[in-house]
């Protein structure tokens, strides 16, 4: 008899553990398929964006991880800062390019086919990555 009534309550204390093993795994699935899913996401998936478009458009010259390469400036230098360089200059500069001016790399060629989403998120990305890093003084 006792051992009857020993079973259910078993059970029961193993469920609290099961629903936070099911919950990790409906958040862990839920952030794979935002990855994947459509354009009209929110935040996460505009960073996502935002990465993939700079790793391919820009790094080549701004680097990797924003700190410049031999072709281009990082944009962790001051001169970046958005109060400096607002986003405006970030959409002319993949519109039309950049000449030389501040540094010695050479002028920016303008960074054709990228849709005004990309262009916006790539902007986002530069900024949250800068916020992130902090400037180099
Ligand atoms: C082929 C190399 C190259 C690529 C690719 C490139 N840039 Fe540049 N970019 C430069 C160089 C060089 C400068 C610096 C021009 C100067 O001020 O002397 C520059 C400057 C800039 C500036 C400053 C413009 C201004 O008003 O002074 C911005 C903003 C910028 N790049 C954004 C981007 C973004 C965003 C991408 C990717 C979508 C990108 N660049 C891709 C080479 C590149």
């Amino acid at each position: 008899m006792a051992e009857k009534g020993a079973r259910p309550l078993d059970y029961l204390k193993h469920l609290p553990m099961m629903a936070v093993v099911a919950a990790a795994l409906g958040v862990g699935l839920g952030a794979c398929g935002s990855g994947n899913a459509n354009t009209t996401a929110e935040e996460p998936g505009l960073g996502a964006v935002g990465a993939e478009v700079y790793a391919e458009a820009c790094a080549s010259c701004h680097g990797a991880d924003l700190s410049g390469t031999d072709k281009g400036p990082s944009f962790l230098s001051i001169v970046y800062e958005p109060n400096h360089h607002t986003d405006d200059s970030f959409r002319n500069a993949i519109a039309n390019g950049s000449p030389q001016h501040h540094w010695n790399f050479g002028d920016m060629e303008p960074v054709d086919g990228l849709t005004d989403d990309e262009v916006e998120a790539v902007i986002a990305f530069v900024r949250t990555e800068q916020e992130r890093q902090g400037f180099e003084q």
